[in-house]
């Protein structure tokens, strides 16, 4: 394998990387009551150390009482946390690496096993996480101006301790992506409406407020996906002119990159061709776009949550789409979950070194 085409380095805006590796953004819930700890600084430093071209934190969330189910997922708000996310930030560029916090509003979610629950009830476009599954309150206009300018807010924070670029947290069936399905989207309102292009409208407006934040020059990534955990078949786009209608919105609001996430890249987005999403997104809206989904693992994310192991695979179908201009970067979650420096291994073409992925990783920080 000839993964050479993955260390070529890339420039846009704010961005400066050395490679074209992206740690994916992953919830680890070891910050508590919102506040990264020394050991999540050096978690992260140590991914910059091994030759991480771009970091994406976990989704750190923003600040509305009810944006996590999590009393251990990160804020990013509050002098603690902020003064923790700027002793990450300064380890990853000490040791030559770039970073983008993933700034998340949960939405309306289950609650959460600990039995921790935030001091208002969650809430969402409808109040729905899914079909038939209500369990918070429907958002009024002044719960969107005020998440809107909260979701501007951290963009600024972000800017101002020194990290390179922002991802918005659109996917999984989370906040912004409860606004694009029309099954947890039932609004009559500007918010809502028939189709995917009309419900764009709020991340339009929270893309729009980030940027009049963070001025031109800085790189702005959105993560987007077709399925959520509730339903893995979902399309939120049917065809490639709904996705056009989904995805110029945004690149018109002032996203420069799309992080198109999938279960397993591989995967064609529509029939009739073997374009994945980020290959789509690339072509429908001349953006950089990075993938993701299964790269160097043999099974994918979610059912390694119910217990099953992977075990380490080939790139050469990764590099043959990227060579081909499928996509910019890409995006490795579980394997840089487990060893910090699976990219140096890639690299250096330590093939026999490499790792698989089984759940019991989850449960510390390496
Ligand atoms: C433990 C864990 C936590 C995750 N947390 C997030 C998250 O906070 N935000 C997000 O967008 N995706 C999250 N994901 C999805 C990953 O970013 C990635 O898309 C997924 O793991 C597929 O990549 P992989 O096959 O390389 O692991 C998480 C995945 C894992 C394994």
């Amino acid at each position: 394998m000839n993964s050479e085409i993955l260390f070529r380095p890339f420039s846009l805006k704010s961005l400066n990387l050395k490679n074209r590796v992206v740690m994916a953004p992953m919830t680890r819930s070891f910050s508590p009551n919102g506040v990264p700890t020394e050991d999540v600084a050096n978690y992260y430093g140590k991914r910059a150390k091994g030759e991480v071209g771009l970091i994406l934190s976990e989704g750190t969330v923003i600040e509305r009482v009810s944006s996590s189910n999590d009393q251990n997922v990160p804020h990013f708000y509050g002098e603690k946390a902020l003064a923790g996310w700027q002793n990450v930030i300064n380890k990853v560029h000490d040791a030559g690496g770039a970073m983008g916090p993933q700034i998340w509003h949960m939405g309306v979610m289950d609650n959460h096993h600990s039995g921790w629950v935030p001091a208002a009830p969650f809430e969402g476009p409808s109040g729905l996480n899914r079909p038939g599954f209500n369990n918070g309150n429907t958002m009024t206009d002044a719960d969107i101006a005020d998440t809107i300018a909260a979701f501007g807010r951290a963009a600024a924070d972000a800017k101002r301790l020194g990290f390179e670029t922002v991802e918005i947290h659109g996917a999984h069936g989370y906040l912004i992506d409860q606004f694009f399905w029309d099954a947890t989207n039932l609004r009559t309102d500007i918010y809502g409406g028939k189709t995917l292009a009309e419900r764009t409208r709020f991340a339009v407006e929270v893309i729009k407020e980030i940027r009049r934040q963070v001025g031109d020059d800085f790189a702005l990534i959105i993560r987007l996906s077709q399925f959520k955990p509730s339903a893995y078949t979902n399309k939120l786009a049917k065809t490639p002119q709904e996705m056009e209608a989904w995805l110029n919105p945004l690149a018109d609001a002032g996203i420069d990159i799309f992080h198109c996430s999938q279960r397993r890249f591989w995967e064609p987005e529509f029939e009739g061709s073997d374009l994945n999403f980020a290959g789509w997104a690339k072509k429908l809206t001349g953006k950089a776009t990075i993938t993701v989904g299964s790269i160097g693992l043999t099974g994918e994310f979610m059912a390694a949550f119910a217990g099953e192991s992977s075990q380490p695979s080939s790139l050469d179908e990764l590099v043959r789409r990227m060579d081909r201009g499928d996509f910019d970067l890409v995006a490795v979650g579980r394997p840089l979950l487990a060893d910090p420096f699976w990219v140096q291994k890639i690299h250096e073409q330590r093939t026999s070194e490499l790792k698989g992925f089984s759940v019991e990783a989850l449960s510390q920080l390496v």
